[in-house]
Order: structure tokens, then C-alpha cells, then sequence
């Protein structure tokens, strides 16, 4: 008999062929989040759960699933699940890490260059036929992107990739890690590393690019945006929560800094309405990896991980060893 597997939401048929042929796939195709007492309900019997970021995975869950004996997160983030309490049950849990970076890194751009040149703004303005004057010199001004600086806080894989997008503007690219890299890498992605404060302080672009832990909630509250320029841009293509957003709120209210491009919201997708009264921000609903084909690696990575798992081996991408 296969082990059965639940996967929590929607998932491609080309991961769910794949998948059936090592499991008995149970597969939420309503794509509706399931609540903790139905995700438990439907799970129980499970050998594998493979789930999406929407689905908190906690000691509640491993307790009333004891037959659960690998999660596999279709999602580089794995914040969703208490990986603690996982490895005390001898759970083995998994993420999707290096097959989102780059379309992770072309969104973080994406917004940048959004909120920079007030793209979204601006056309809201012409679809509400506020483009009265035609072409004025002084109208709709933006930040310029090319030449400034930008300062990336948390310079793992994703952080590296926009690195990397930022030398084709010529950006002054400066950082800030827990662990500095070594001097080769510094120098091959051109950055240069700096103090959490100095990044803030002096820099035209401050991405945030760090995982969600209690040790990163709140990692940018209001005396963090206080250092910023008042010309500056935010940008958080990373989780929600690692940002106070009321604090960021306030700030780009009171045009303490210039703007932000925002992907991901505390609490999502019930974010704070306050956001949608500003205009000096371009907001997109955590749509980061969200390309076919980045998805789709995800998923297919997700269910590689799981069914590696389901025959005892380790699989590739562990995150308890
Ligand atoms: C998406 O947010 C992910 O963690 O992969």
C-alpha cells in the first residue's frame, strides 16, 4: 500500500502525476485555506503533508497527526512551521530554497523600480483622467534608480541576486549579513559591507531580504525608518512581520521617507486598510516566486523532497538534520 500524502492546496497535475506514483495523494483542489481543525482532520492517517506558507504547522498539529512523519513547504520560508517541535517527533521537514531566486530578485526590482518612477501611482492617475496638462516638466517627478545607492539587509541567495541586478544600473551597492561574506564573493557581486544603521542611514534603496523569525519580527520598527533619508525607498519582498508595519505606515505618511513597494504584510492577506489610502506605495499580494515556471519548480521540488522522505532517505532539502 502507498503511504497517503495531503497537499494543502493547489498544486499542478504534472507534481500531482509525479506524486502518485510514490503515494496516495489526498490533494485539496478547492485551493480553499483549510482551518487548523480540518488541515488536522485531514491529515490524520497522513505519512506527508506537503504544504504551502498558508498552513501553520505547529505542536498542536504534530500531536493530534502523530502519524505525519515529514512536511514538505512548497516555499523557500518556512516560518509556517515550528520546526522545533517537528524535530523532537523525529519530523523531517523541508523547504524549496534556489529555485525562486532569481524571479524573487526580478520582482524586488520590479517594485524598486515601481516606486522610484511612481509607475503604479501615475497610472492610476491617467486611468482617473488626471493627465490634464500633457507632458510638464514638473509633473509626476520620481527618484532616479541608476547611480544610487542601494543597501540590502540579509545578503543570502536572494539578496545576492539583487545584487546582482543592481550592477546593471550601476548601483553603489552596500550590505548587511549576520555572517560577512568572504572578500572574493564581495568582490565578484561588487558590495561593499556596512552596519545595519549605516545601510539605513545613508542609503536611496533599503531592501529588506532576511527570513521570519521571532529574532527578525519587527527587524525595521519606527527609530529604524527614522534613520532613513527622507528621499529614500523601502522595499520588503521578504515576509511580513519583519517590518512594523504601522511604523512604516506612519512613516510614509508623514512623507518621512519617499516611498515603499511592499509584497508581503503582517497578518496577510488582511492587510492593515491604511496602506491603500497612501499613494507613495506600490503593494502586490506576496506574488514574489510568482511565475509558471518558478512555481512549478517549487512544487516539483516540494514533492521530490517528499517523496525522498517517505523512503527514509534524506531528502535535499532538510532543514532539521
Ligand atoms: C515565499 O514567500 C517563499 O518563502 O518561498
Amino acid at each position: 500500500m502507498k503511504p497517503k500524502v495531503l497537499v494543502t492546496r493547489a498544486v499542478f497535475p504534472e507534481v500531482l502525476t509525479i506524486l502518485s506514483g510514490k503515494a496516495d495523494v489526498d490533494h485539496n483542489a478547492s485551493d480553499d485555506i483549510l482551518a487548523p481543525s480540518a488541515l488536522r482532520a485531514r491529515a490524520a492517517g497522513c505519512k506527508g503533508v506537503i504544504t504551502c506558507l498558508t498552513e501553520k504547522i505547529d505542536a498542536a498539529f504534530f500531536d493530534a497527526c502523530p502519524s505525519v512523519r515529514a512536511v514538505s513547504n512548497i516555499a523557500v520560508g518556512y516560518n509556517n512551521i515550528d520546526v522545533t517541535e517537528a524535530s523532537k517527533r523525529g519530523v523531517m521537514v523541508t523547504n524549496t530554497p534556489g529555485v525562486l531566486d532569481d524571479t524573487t530578485a526580478d520582482l524586488t526590482f520590479a517594485l524598486l523600480m515601481a516606486t522610484a518612477r511612481r509607475i503604479t501611482e501615475t497610472e492610476r492617475r491617467l486611468r482617473n483622467g488626471e493627465w490634464k496638462k500633457g507632458f510638464a516638466l514638473q509633473q509626476w517627478l520620481g527618484t532616479d534608480i541608476h547611480h544610487a545607492s542601494l543597501g540590502i539587509i540579509g545578503m543570502g541567495r536572494i539578496g545576492q541576486t539583487i545584487a546582482r541586478r543592481a550592477s546593471g544600473f550601476e548601483m553603489n551597492v552596500r550590505y548587511h549579513n549576520r555572517t560577512r561574506l568572504d572578500g572574493a564573493t564581495e568582490t565578484k557581486l561588487n558590495v561593499h559591507y556596512a552596519s545595519f544603521d549605516a545601510i539605513l542611514r545613508e542609503s536611496d534603496f533599503v531592501v529588506v531580504m532576511v527570513p521570519y523569525s521571532t529574532a527578525t519580527h519587527h527587524l525595521i520598527k519606527a527609530e529604524d525608518l527614522a534613520l532613513m533619508k527622507p528621499g529614500a525607498i523601502f522595499i520588503n519582498t521578504a515576509r511580513g512581520g519583519v517590518v512594523d508595519d504601522v511604523a512604516l505606515i506612519a512613516a510614509l505618511k508623514e512623507k518621512r521617507i519617499a516611498g515603499a513597494g511592499i509584497d508581503v504584510f503582517e497578518g496577510e492577506p488582511a492587510l492593515n486598510p491604511d496602506f491603500l489610502k497612501l499613494d507613495n506605495v506600490v503593494l502586490t499580494p506576496h506574488i514574489g516566486s510568482a511565475t509558471h515556471a518558478t512555481r512549478m519548480r517549487m512544487a516539483a521540488l516540494a514533492a521530490e523532497n517528499m517523496t525522498t522522505a517517505l523512503t527514509g532517505k534524506t531528502p535535499p532539502n532538510l532543514v532539521n538534520p
